[in-house]
């Protein structure tokens, strides 16, 4: 008896070395409008691509987020640092998602929260254009707080970046899914990590409104560090971890 089309695709996944490779499967013929497309979709899999990048979206809190080629794929973790944003923010909040990639911690946010004002800016065209797929509210292109309109300052409620955090030389650590088929610039936070946090840590305070929040996701490792940056920068922090989701976020506020 030969096999079904989710046999043979189950059989080529297996081969290729998905460890999931029946819920895989099923992702990919649901996707699929036809034999030929499915094969195109298995091969890219097959090749390395990662999954989401072959779906075209990721599932992110609950929600299908638009991915593309190259742009960062949202991680389970990133949702403990969506529900500590969800806690902070009032009906009506300013929300700013900074480094947004795909911008699902920001659509996240605002699906969660009655009339959330959001505002999400990566600096790679790529994921801006992504972005702009995914979020209702204006997506900037630019270093992070470089293009956002100037009426914004003072006013933003609660400000949300996962920006890289990866130390330069643990790149060549990862998974290959993340290093041959995420940009470079979605990973790499500088010698220790922490460039991209110091920094948004820095400019925070000419952004947020009074009592407003900052929140940074960050390794267990690293969170002392970024404790520091939101310290130097005057805001009052706290680490937030979370076991389950193996997520760790530091929540500031101003002083
Ligand atoms: C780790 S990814 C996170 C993406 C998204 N927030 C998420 O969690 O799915 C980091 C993002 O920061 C962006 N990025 C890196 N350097 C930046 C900069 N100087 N200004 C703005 N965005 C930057 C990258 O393009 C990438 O989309």
């Amino acid at each position: 008896m030969s096999e079904s089309p989710e046999e043979t695709v189950v059989r080529r996944l297996r081969a290729a070395g998905c460890v999931f490779a029946e819920d895989e499967a099923r992702l990919l013929l649901a996707e699929a409008g036809s034999a030929p497309e499915l094969d195109a979709l298995v091969a890219r899999r097959v090749a390395g691509e990662p999954l989401e990048h072959v779906l075209g979206w990721a599932e992110f809190g609950g929600l299908r987020i638009a991915v593309a080629a190259g742009v960062f794929v949202p991680r389970r973790r990133t949702e403990v640092l969506v529900d500590e944003a969800v806690a902070l923010s009032r009906p009506g909040a300013v929300v700013v998602d900074l480094c947004c990639g795909s911008g699902a911690l920001g659509v996240a946010v605002a699906t969660a929260v009655d009339r959330v004002e959001l505002y999400a800016a990566d600096v790679d065209p790529a994921a801006v254009r992504c972005a702009r797929r995914n979020v209702a509210g204006a997506v900037y292109e630019g270093d992070l707080y470089d293009p956002l309109p100037a009426q914004l300052r003072d006013r933003v409620d609660v400000l949300v970046a996962n920006a890289p955090y990866v130390p330069t030389d643990a790149i060549a650590l990862m998974p290959p899914e993340a290093r041959h088929h995420e940009a470079r610039a979605a990973l790499d936070g500088g010698a220790d990590g922490l460039d991209l946090q110091r920094r948004v840590a820095a400019g925070a305070p000419g952004w947020l409104a009074p009592g407003g929040a900052l929140l940074i996701e960050t390794s267990v490792r690293q969170a002392p560090g970024t404790l520091a940056a939101f310290a130097a920068a005057g805001l009052r922090a706290r680490v937030v971890q979370d076991e389950d989701l193996a997520g760790t976020v530091v929540v500031g506020r101003l002083r």
